[in-house]
Order: structure tokens, then C-alpha cells, then sequence
């Protein structure tokens, strides 16, 4: 299993939690990645911990002051990418761009998305991976896959239904082992988290209790 935790803009130490990161995955045979702000990126890539962008943009080098170019992130020591977070939608031509952008600058991409439908769309773009994460429960400590066990399962579906390449993810309220495994059994490949680690008081035993069983 791949797990994958977005530090959004949580005021955690992100060095901390790439540390922890970083120890727990030499101790369990999943495979552990953290994803900070983008001026956190070089930092937590000098850690030794798996580093992935929450975004990029649709761009190639040029006058497109503000964005963030994947070849930049890449350089920061990024070797992956969000794409379209729930919080930070863009359109599908976006889309399409930034996973042209992420492919360029040879970042993995994951592609997130509300529903299976959205699922299906975004798999036909050809990323590495799609993660599918119901808005409502994006920070609730509910975990989707067990309160909404259907919409993995149709992500799931739909995606091997477009591109049987395109691994699937899942996520909003995933905080603890018995989340991941239950992701598992729905058939994702891996689980993209926030709160659990970015929010808890001790961010390695949080880690620790969500590869325990795997
Ligand atoms: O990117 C992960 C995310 O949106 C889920 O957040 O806090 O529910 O784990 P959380």
C-alpha cells in the first residue's frame, strides 16, 4: 500500500513529520510519501523521505508569475505530484496540462477526484494514479472507506474500466491501520490522508498505527 499524507497548510513541523516519515517506511514494506507546501519541498526532500508537490500548474517555463512549474518542484526534490485536490480544483483542460507538465519533468502523478465518474474522466488522461475523496469527509476523522465503501469500490471500477493502468487511491479521514486495510479490501492500492498525521500530537505513532497491520 502507498500512503501518501498531505500536509496542506497545517501548522505542523513539516521536517518532523518527514523524519518520522521517513523512519516508519524503513520498518514496514509500505511505501510512505509526504507532500508539503511548495517552499517546504527541498527541506523535507533533504530528509530522505519520498517528497511529492501538492500541485502544479498547466505551464512550461515563461512569464507565469505565481504558478508553480513542475520542472522547479522536480528540482526541490519532488518526485511525485498531486493534481486537482478537492482544494484546489481546476478545470479538465487544467488537468490535462498539469499531468502534460508533471510527465515532462518525469514527476509520478495522482489525480484526485469527487466521485467514480470523476474518476473515470480523470483516469482517461492517462495519470500514474487517481485518488477518489468524498469532500464531506475530507477532515471529519470519518474514514471513506468505511463510511462510503460503495464510491472506492466505483472509482475502482471505473478506472480499470478506462485504463486498467492507473492504480487507484483513496482518501478523507483515513487516520488509522484498520482505515488502510479496509481501503485495501476495496481494492485501492494506497490512501492519501492529512489530518491524521498533519493534526495529530505524536505524528510517528500515528504513522506507525496506520502501516501496523499491513
Ligand atoms: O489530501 C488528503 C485529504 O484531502 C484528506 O484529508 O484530513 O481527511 O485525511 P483528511
Amino acid at each position: 500500500m502507498f500512503v501518501l499524507v498531505n500536509l496542506k497548510t497545517y501548522p505542523c513541523d513539516p521536517l518532523a513529520i518527514a523524519r518520522a516519515a521517513r523512519e516508519v517506511a524503513e520498518t514496514t514494506a509500505a511505501r510512505i510519501a509526504v507532500a508539503p507546501q511548495a517552499a517546504h519541498i527541498e527541506r523535507v526532500a533533504g530528509t530522505g523521505v519520498e517528497t511529492w508537490a501538492q500541485h502544479v500548474d498547466p505551464i512550461d517555463y515563461g512569464s507565469n508569475t505565481g504558478h508553480t512549474l513542475a520542472e522547479t518542484v522536480a528540482d526541490a526534490g519532488a518526485v511525485g505530484t498531486l493534481i486537482n485536490h478537492s482544494e484546489n480544483r481546476l478545470k479538465l483542460a487544467d488537468v490535462d496540462g498539469s499531468v502534460r507538465a508533471a510527465d515532462r519533468a518525469g514527476l509520478e502523478t495522482v489525480v484526485c477526484a469527487n466521485n467514480p465518474a470523476q474518476i473515470a474522466a480523470a483516469a482517461a488522461l492517462g495519470p500514474d494514479a487517481v485518488a477518489v475523496e468524498p469532500p464531506e469527509l475530507i477532515g471529519t476523522g470519518t474514514p471513506v472507506s468505511q463510511a462510503d465503501p460503495e464510491i472506492v469500490e466505483g472509482a475502482v471500477e471505473a478506472a480499470e474500466h478506462v485504463d486498467a493502468e492507473v492504480s487507484v487511491l483513496c482518501g478523507a479521514g483515513i487516520s488509522t491501520g484498520d482505515d488502510v486495510v479496509a481501503a485495501g479490501d476495496l481494492g485501492s492500492e494506497g490512501v492519501l490522508l492529512a489530518s491524521g498525521v498533519a493534526k495529530a500530537d505524536d505524528p510517528t505513532a500515528a504513522l506507525e498505527d496506520l502501516v501496523a497491520p499491513l
